[in-house]
């Protein structure tokens, strides 16, 4: 006898965030390993685009208008999401947005809307969709973290608190689920070719690069692809039932130079 039952043949996989960088990618590998995806987003034009490009590869895709930010929006997106493919076996929760501001000049209500993408918007999905697994006594869910938990930045303050507050619960969740069957997982990038931080102007990318590289960070200039922590996050769910990765920081690689 197996300690434990091994994976379901089907998997269907929840991913926010998905018009876009990571959550785009991460939809893009698993349904190309398989699995069928439930994508959502604000922008409901992009995941349906994504959805067509999935179905045209042969794989099964459902997209949906989703805004993290509101909890009825969130309820709707998994109740449709389980419709149509049947219960989630994997929840991706990649959706977030970036201000460039320092703490102490960003107003309250600009610093909550960062906490309610990452944090709250994190907890409105393991709320909805984690119930199911425990019942299920299997399932896995994957918060899409920042390497700014273990080495903050500035010009992002509310955003590294949000992840902070992500991992907090992320942890807090391991040891609740402990003996549930279900695993919650973190996978941490670090610096990643996306849409995240392209809406700043040049002369703030500018100032905040230059801060960054007065602190000792953004040492090389290599990013990751979205398709790199796609790949993390795939490894993440496919190990096998009994083995938990229960966090995962992926960094770009510097430019090799020839010894
Ligand atoms: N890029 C990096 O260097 C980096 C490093 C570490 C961690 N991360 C994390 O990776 C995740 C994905 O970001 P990314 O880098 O791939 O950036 P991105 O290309 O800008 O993608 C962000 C995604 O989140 C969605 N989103 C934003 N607000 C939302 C809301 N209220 N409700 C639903 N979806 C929402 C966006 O879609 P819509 O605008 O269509 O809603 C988009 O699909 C984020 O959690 C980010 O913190 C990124």
């Amino acid at each position: 006898m197996p300690r434990f039952e091994p994976h379901p043949e089907r998997r269907p996989a929840l991913v926010t965030g998905a018009s876009s960088g990571i959550g785009a990618a991460t939809a893009t590998a698993l349904a190309m390993a398989g699995h069928p995806v439930a994508i959502g987003a604000r922008r409901l034009e992009k995941v349906e685009e994504l959805a067509a490009t999935i179905r045209a590869g042969g794989g099964e895709a459902f997209a949906h208008s989703l805004d993290v930010g509101d909890s009825d929006s969130v309820k709707a997106f998994a109740a449709a999401a389980e419709e149509a493919l049947g219960p989630m076996e994997v929840v991706v929760s990649g959706a977030g947005d970036l201000a460039a501001d320092r703490i102490h000049e960003l107003d309250s209500d600009g610093f909550l809307a960062q906490v309610q993408v990452h944090l709250i918007g994190a907890h409105r999905l393991v709320s909805q969709l984690v119930p199911g697994m425990v019942a299920r006594t299997r399932g896995d869910i994957v918060f899409i973290s920042s390497d700014v938990v273990r080495a903050p930045r500035t010009r992002m303050g509310a955003y590294v608190a949000a992840k902070n507050g992500v991992e907090g619960m992320a942890r807090a969740m391991q040891m609740e689920l402990e003996g549930t069957g279900v695993r919650a997982s973190i996978v941490r990038p670090g610096p990643t070719m996306t849409g995240m931080g392209m809406g700043w102007d040049a002369q703030t990318t500018g100032e905040v690069l230059e801060e960054w590289v007065k602190w000792g960070m953004a040492r090389h200039p290599y990013f990751l692809r979205p398709s790199d922590v796609a790949a993390a996050v795939a490894a993440v769910i496919s190990a096998p039932r009994g083995a938990h990765l229960s966090l995962v920081e992926i960094q770009p690689e510097a430019p090799v130079e020839k010894p």
